[in-house]
């Protein structure tokens, strides 16, 4: 196979135009998506216009000053394409069209010109992994071996020497990310066709030339209608070991852990290069391409985001929230914190000099982050604030997904006919299959249930709390009528002000967009400090991820004495919320009532930033002792 990419890439970073503002202070020489801050829409959940229950453009329309009035730059939307919606839209039927129940093409226009009248960029969800089994494409294909797009899937005969049908005679033993064997048998041509996910989910065969030119035109088609970028959906899976080796095999039953031969495989990154050198490198703009990548490591995330090789401009980790699954997802551990810091702490270090990171904890695929990881009862304003706070002054772009500014809970799940998710409710029914009583299995789903983050936006505490006014196509979160829009825009404590006021921050102090990061206490299971230095200024952000009291110790204390407090979670309406200002940390002692965040400023003279440059070593490797006066405890 000749070299795809005869070696000349464009740098992504290269260029300084954007398509978002940029704000007074800010580097032009850095690339645009450098300074954002990114809001997820689900579409489907967001606002519906026509009272059918489900979401539409129309609704996102209606509802765009609420992201414009957070301030954010970009806003990515979940698949809107014409779709049997097995997958909620991540099952493409036509990439180039809208499906009916969100709007059409002109109505899509209209979105994307209002978000551009409002300085913010739009990034499209593109699904090139696989198509929906309802594709022109796939039917083609599935039409008979002599089809000219039956090599456009990954169709193989049974294992040799055996039926098809037969148990056992799929061409690997791969499960499918949502259960199952990951191949489904055609019976009109006595083959097998490849789906990662769903049978409704048919890989494409990205070895086929055709196949990449085609998805590049459609690539082509989004830009030159004016979109700003793309999220790629698990495009880390696209290039498979074309001999397909059987993978280890997994726990109770015959399949078998393939991702080895399809996770970052032989292909990926020349596909990645050829991609950006046919769509991206010959246009004047700079669009957006960030790839989501499960199973990626931080070394690989590098070689996916460094300028220089032309391939992505950030890739999603998904190692951060794995720490707390046991055997699998749904097996869930409590947190541990150590384990938290040191994921993202890797993944800040390795991509500190090349290749750039992106930051999330909530996305459309994961429960909400304050139950997850905070505490979704009485301090649940306090920890939403607390771990936003620490995702958006980690170095790289943070996401935040829809409802997270308000910080929305978990939903409580009471009934299986509440689930609409595919893979909960294929995981519902494994479980009862296997013998599991209804009760106990949805016990099992209800923390990690992909649910949890898909229950519609209340906007205010009215009927359906303002999203429909028909019926939501999925039950509403349960306390809308204290979790809602509205509610939040006129209390300056909600999460939806502190959100404002740390993109303000990003948008502000280049230290947030460019500062160095440096991991305090990594070993500590409460506390999580870091510092991020650009120059002479340095901020210091100190949490406490616990409901204990806490104290912390600063080693060098002098060094904080004239520091400013610039962010702080406890200015709500929680119970003790109200407009705490805690004193300048008074000789280095910081005081962290339970679930507390504080972020000080401090600027440094040149000679006074050298020898803090040489000790920064020291500060990175703080030890911690801890001792029994009550709940408190000490750091040296
Ligand atoms: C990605 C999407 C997820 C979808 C899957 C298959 O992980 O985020 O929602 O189910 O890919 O397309």
């Amino acid at each position: 196979m000749a070299e795809l990419n005869p070696g000349i890439v464009s740098s992504p970073s290269a260029s300084i135009a954007g398509p978002v503002h940029y704000r007074e202070g800010q580097d032009r020489d850095v690339a645009w998506w450098k300074h954002a801050v990114v809001y997820q829409i689900y579409p489907r959940s967001f606002a519906d216009s026509d009272g059918d229950g489900i979401g539409d453009l129309r609704g996102i329309i209606d509802r765009l000053d609420h992201i414009a009035t957070l301030g954010v730059d970009v806003v990515w939307l979940s698949p809107i394409y014409p779709s049997p919606q097995h997958d909620n839209g991540y099952d493409v039927s036509d990439y180039r069209d809208v499906d009916p129940v969100y709007g059409d093409l002109a109505t899509f226009d209209q979105l994307l010109a209002e978000i551009h009248d409002r300085g913010m960029a739009l990034v499209m969800d593109l699904v090139f992994n696989h198509t929906s089994h309802q594709h022109p494409w796939f039917m083609a294909s599935r039409s008979g071996p002599n089809d000219p797009k039956r090599d456009w899937y990954w169709w193989r005969p049974p294992r040799p020497g055996m039926e098809p049908g037969a148990p056992g005679a799929e061409p690997t033993n791969w499960r499918a990310a949502f259960g199952g064997p990951a191949w489904t048998l055609d019976p009109t041509s006595g083959e097998y066709y490849l789906h990662l996910f769903s049978p409704e989910q048919p890989d494409l065969n990205w070895e086929n030339p055709d196949v990449r030119h085609a998805l590049y035109e459609v690539m082509r088609w989004w830009l030159d209608r004016g979109v700003d970028g793309f999220r790629m959906d698990v495009i880390n899976h696209v290039s498979k070991d074309p001999s397909l080796p059987d993978g280890q095999p997994l726990p109770g039953g015959h399949l078998g852990d393939g991702s080895p031969h399809f996770v970052s495989g032989p292909r990926i990154h020349e596909f990645l290069q050829e991609m950006r050198h046919e769509v991206i490198a010959p246009r004047d703009d700079t669009p957006v391409l960030i790839g989501e990548m499960p199973g990626a490591t931080v070394e690989e995330a590098v070689r996916f985001t460094d300028p220089a090789r032309g391939e992505l401009d950030m890739v999603f980790t998904f190692e951060h929230l794995q720490i707390d699954h046991g055997a699998d997802k749904w097996d869930v551990k409590p947190l541990d914190l150590r384990e938290l810091k040191a994921s993202l702490g890797r993944w800040q270090a390795g991509l500190a000099d090349v290749g750039w990171n992106s930051l999330y904890l909530n996305n459309h695929d994961q429960p909400r982050s304050v139950s997850r990881f905070g505490d979704d009862g009485v301090h649940r304003v306090r920890s939403a604030k607390l771990l936003a706070t620490l995702l958006h002054l980690h170095r790289g772009t943070p996401f935040i997904y829809q409802g997270e500014e308000l910080g929305l809970t978990n939903t409580s799940l009471t009934s299986s006919d509440d689930l609409r998710d595919i893979e909960s409710r294929n995981h519902f029914a494994e479980q009862v299959a296997k013998g599991v009583a209804e009760d106990d299995a949805l016990a099992h789903i209800r923390p990690m249930s992909r649910d949890n983050s898909r229950t519609p936006m209340p906007w205010d505490d009215g009927e359906h709390a303002g999203f429909t006014h028909g019926i939501p196509w999925i039950p509403l979160d349960r306390d809308h009528h204290h979790m809602n829009a509205k509610a939040a825009y006129g209390d300056e404590g909600s999460v939806f002000h502190h959100y404002h006021r740390l993109i303000e921050l990003r948008h502000t102090d280049p230290v947030v967009v460019h500062g160095d990061f440096a991991m305090l206490l990594p070993h500590d299971a409460q506390v999580y400090a870091f510092t991020r230095r650009l120059d002479n200024t340095e901020l210091l952000v100190v949490a406490n991820v616990s409901g204990d009291d806490i104290e912390v110790q600063l080693p060098d204390a002098a060094r904080w004495q004239h520091a400013e407090l610039v962010l702080h979670n406890l200015n709500g309406t929680g119970p003790g919320d109200q407009h705490v200002v805690p004193p300048v940390p008074p000789a280095g002692l910081v005081r962290l009532q339970p679930w507390e965040a504080q972020v000080w400023r401090t600027t440094t003279t040149r000679a006074q930033h050298l020898v803090l440059v040489a000790a920064e070593e020291d500060l990175a490797s703080w030890t911690v002792r801890t001792t029994t006066r009550s709940a408190s405890r000490w750091y040296l």
